[in-house]
């Protein structure tokens, strides 16, 4: 069996059910489907079988070193943008001849552990760090292949807080600095420029915008080309949105069609950087539900999985679907209820009025589509400890991240000496008067 499926009344992960996860490993935990991780990944390869792509996955999605590791077991590159998720990204054994480096806030302590470690690539987004990159690369007697990011100035018509490709937005180099900005690069002893990158959001279901973005940056290399720079490698973006209630997102093979279409004849080395169509749908959040109280208009379902655990809610009105672990009664009633986390707020709220079969206390329930974006966003919030993280193959699993223990949160803070001080007098006071 693969994937989430229910078996004899009970939901698995491959060959496991969800209830031993639990009894073994508590809740809320984070399951992955290596089988669903292997597919989503394969189905890029295929969709762009006998092109010269690379696919870089975005560590930002989900940057568990297991689920890295597979990836790259698979053959995925890595897209990292910060020194964490470098230092990642090579832990889970991605070779740093796979790696490139975005992001639009580059340290030069990032830029210098990139280089040093021999990245292969590294999309710059402005000039200050071209510049900073520059010497970086330098003082290290290195030439760093690097891509300059375009803004296309293109709407990506996705949520507001994820789109990244419009003039206006922080990203990237606007569009007609491009060819000044290359040009200058070139001219560097340090940096050798490569090509172009760009990413106008995630969670795309409409394919216009990449066609727009796309067409844009084949009329710039042409234009490049005609002034004579070299330009030899396009870098995508992200992937494909995913389904999470309603939407249809476009198939791979229709968006491998307007890569072709748009950028193909140029005869460029492509890469992409999918994130959330590689592991959304590998994930569920499985999470135990503590209470269930009446409330104004419907009953509340309160669980021990919080907005620290799972923010997208919360922060883009984000829908995941909420399925019980033991599967329904066949006809047994849908109610209107809140499914609410434990975290002294109201948006602490997951979903409002959701249809769902009768559920209580001690119930087990998981949140779909949860790969990405879920843990590797997660918090410490109310001093609430990182979530387990477990990982299925067939009919094994492992503990690929152990939930946090409440300690190791605060075992890097400190009480000052004076602070320390302050107590033990108050103490004194208290048993003088006592
Ligand atoms: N490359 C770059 C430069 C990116 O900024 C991103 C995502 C990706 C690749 C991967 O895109 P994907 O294939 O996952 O669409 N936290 C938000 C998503 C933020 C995405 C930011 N950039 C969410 O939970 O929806």
């Amino acid at each position: 069996m693969s994937g989430f499926a229910y078996i004899n009344g009970v939901l698995h992960a491959d060959g496991v059910a969800l209830t031993s996860i639990a009894d073994a490993v508590g809740t809320p935990t984070y399951v992955y489907s290596s089988t669903i991780l292997e597919r989503n990944y394969r189905n890029y390869e295929m969709a762009f079988g006998g092109q010269n792509l690379g696919i870089h996955f975005a560590l930002k999605a989900n940057s568990n070193l297991a689920v890295v590791g597979l990836l790259g077991r698979f053959g995925a590159g890595a897209d990292i943008v910060s020194l964490g998720e470098l230092k990642r990204a090579l832990a889970a054994g991605i070779p740093a001849s796979k790696i490139v480096f975005s992001g639009v806030g580059k340290t030069r302590e990032e830029l210098t552990a990139a280089v040093l470690a021999g990245v292969a690539q590294i999309n710059v987004e402005s000039e200050p760090e071209l510049d900073v990159l520059d010497q970086v690369a330098r003082e290290a007697g290195r030439r760093q292949r690097i891509a300059l990011r375009v803004n296309p100035d293109v709407d990506a018509r996705t949520h507001e807080k994820i789109s990244t490709g419009k003039r206006g937005d922080k990203f990237g180099i606007a569009y007609n600095d491009v060819i000044s900005v290359y040009r200058r690069a070139a001219g560097l002893a340090g940096l050798e420029p490569i090509g172009l990158a760009l990413h106008i959001g995630s969670q795309l279901i409409d394919l216009t915008p990449y066609k727009n973005a796309y067409l844009k940056i084949a009329g710039l290399v042409q234009e490049m080309r005609g002034q004579g720079l070299s330009v030899t490698a396009l870098d995508l973006g992200g992937g494909i949105g995913i389904t999470y209630k309603d939407e249809s997102p476009p198939s791979l093979e229709e968006y491998a069609t307007i890569v072709c279409d748009t950028v193909g004849n140029l005869g460029c080395r492509l890469a992409i950087e999918p994130g959330r169509s590689i592991v959304a749908t590998a994930g569920v959040l499985l999470s135990r539900v503590v209470y269930r109280k009446s409330g104004a208009s419907n009953d509340i379902l309160i669980l021990d999985a919080g907005m620290n655990d799972l923010i997208r809610p919360s922060m883009y009105g984000a829908y995941h679907p909420i399925q019980p672990v033991v599967q329904p009664a066949s006809g047994a009633t849908l109610t209107e209820i809140d499914v609410v986390g434990p975290v002294c707020e109201t948006g602490d709220t997951f979903a409002r009025a959701r249809l769902l079969p009768p559920l209580y206390a001690d119930d087990l329930v998981v949140f779909g589509a949860a790969g990405a974006y879920c843990s590797s966003m997660s918090s410490t919030y109310n001093a609430r400890p990182l979530a387990a993280e477990v990982l299925v193959q067939n009919d094994r699993f492992d503990v690929v991240r152990s939930r946090q223990k409440v300690e190791a949160m605060f075992a890097n803070e400190h009480i000052p000496d004076w602070l320390g001080q302050i107590a033990r007098d108050d103490e004194t006071v208290v048993r003088k008067r006592a």
